[in-house]
């Protein structure tokens, strides 16, 4: 790996600029001191002052094929000099094919996708086709979870990005899903948790009027609210709740799919068919944005005859269609997601365990594939968090530290 003769001061300039134009994501824009990258190649990137950086979190946990595949690469490019851009209401081959591909890794029955710019507006339109299909108005989403950010996913989310957007979407209920270690039902085992949690969500259920809820959308792996792997049953009984009450299963793989658990999708791991698979991220690892959503045959017979209202300019983008096609080929021939599965099960385990073996600051250690989490504890038996729940200033100040350290 080449990395790019160092220039400090090119590094200085563009921050300079960042800080005179560019509007970042949820940040208070003054406290700003973004890092300049220079470039990036597999597993690293680099900045200007020639540092080398292990891209631990992939960026924002989506780049799973690397920085810079080759192939990838090489598939925009000639897209790039083929047909750069064409409108959504036309065929078009890779996106065709992309299409295709999607489908093939999906259960059977899942045969259409609808392409978007990315997750959140794959979350959108999901609860859009979920509430044609039923007619019916409500959607059911976990506390502990992470949807987008646009207004129906954001009001959906339940971490605290949702507080100041809340006016979105009515009828968005909440509630708790299952999490072992900090269990909201008391319980003391795995399987006791699953039961407990689909106990309350069937109360919920009844409680909201079944024929009032048009969808449960649920991350299969909770990913930013803590990597929370659900209990072995948990997942095929919230797919028997849904068929009971004639609700739709709603999948947000955006996260979770493409590899980063070691299979393709993560509910694979549960046995599950979700009724509407949200796909973004891993599935071209971010080289050009794009999501979309897979589409049971049943939910899609819905708008064979009536129009489905909605869409958008850039729905399956040639350039993203082409990086689709080229990263799932590739991902398939270099058996990156059997790989993920054993650097999870030999690498990323074994060493997160050692870690915790030699520091009590590690409450629990969780995850599999290339997706982990540390339960940061201040007491290992009480299991009081190492700093409160969404804690800012003074009380966050334990987490700044180490991420500073990290
Ligand atoms: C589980 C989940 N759903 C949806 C989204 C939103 O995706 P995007 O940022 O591409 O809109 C994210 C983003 O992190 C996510 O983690």
């Amino acid at each position: 790996m080449t990395i790019s003769t160092p220039d400090p001061a090119r590094g200085d300039e563009i921050v300079a600029l960042d800080r005179t134009h560019v509007f970042h994501s949820w940040s208070a824009q003054g406290a700003l001191s973004p890092l300049p990258i220079a470039g990036a190649e597999g597993s690293y990137f680099w900045d200007y002052a020639g540092n080398r950086y292990l891209d631990f979190s992939s960026q924002l946990v989506n780049v799973n094929i690397g920085h810079q595949h080759p192939k990838v690469i090489a598939a925009i490019q000639e897209q790039a000099g083929r047909l750069a851009t064409v409108a959504p209401q036309h065929a078009n081959d890779v996106r065709s094919e992309a299409a295709r591909l999607i489908s093939e890794l999906a259960p059977p029955a899942h045969n259409k996708v609808f392409f978007t710019n990315g997750g959140a507006d794959a979350i959108e339109n999901a609860v859009r086709m979920a509430r044609l299909h039923t007619g019916r108005h409500k959607v059911l989403s976990a506390y502990r979870s992470y949807h987008g950010n646009t207004a129906t996913a954001v009001t959906l989310t339940g971490d605290p990005r949702r507080w100041p957007n809340e006016a979105g979407m009515a009828g968005v209920v909440h509630f708790f899903g299952p999490y072992p270690y900090r269990s909201p039902f008391w319980s003391t085992s795995d399987e006791q948790e699953a039961d407990r949690a689909l106990e309350h969500l069937e109360q919920v259920i009844q409680f909201e009027g079944p024929q009032t809820i048009a969808a449960i959308v649920l991350e299969s792996v909770v990913g930013t609210a803590g990597v929370l792997i659900p209990p072995a049953h948990y997942l095929a009984g919230l797919r028997e709740l849904a068929s009971k009450y004639g609700i739709i299963y709603v999948a947000d793989e955006v996260m979770s799919g493409f590899g980063r658990t070691g299979e393709w999708f993560a509910f694979n791991h549960f046995g599950v068919e979700p009724d509407l698979i949200a796909f973004a991220k891993g599935v071209n690892s971010g080289y050009v944005p794009v999501g979309g959503v897979i589409i049971s045959d049943e939910i899609a017979a819905t708008f064979d005859d009536r129009v489905f209202p909605g869409g958008l300019t850039y729905s399956g983008h040639p350039l993203a269609a082409a990086s689709i096609v080229a990263t799932i080929n590739t991902m398939r021939e270099e058996g990156i997601v059997e790989n993920a599965k054993t650097v999870g099960e030999r690498v990323l385990g074994p060493g997160l365990q050692e870690l915790a073996d030699r520091h009590q600051v590690i409450g629990e250690v969780r995850g599999f594939g290339v997706f982990w989490a540390l339960d940061l504890v201040k007491d290992r038996q009480t299991r009081e968090m190492l700093v409160p729940y969404n804690a800012a200033g003074a009380a966050n100040a334990p987490m700044v530290e180490l991420v500073g350290a990290c």
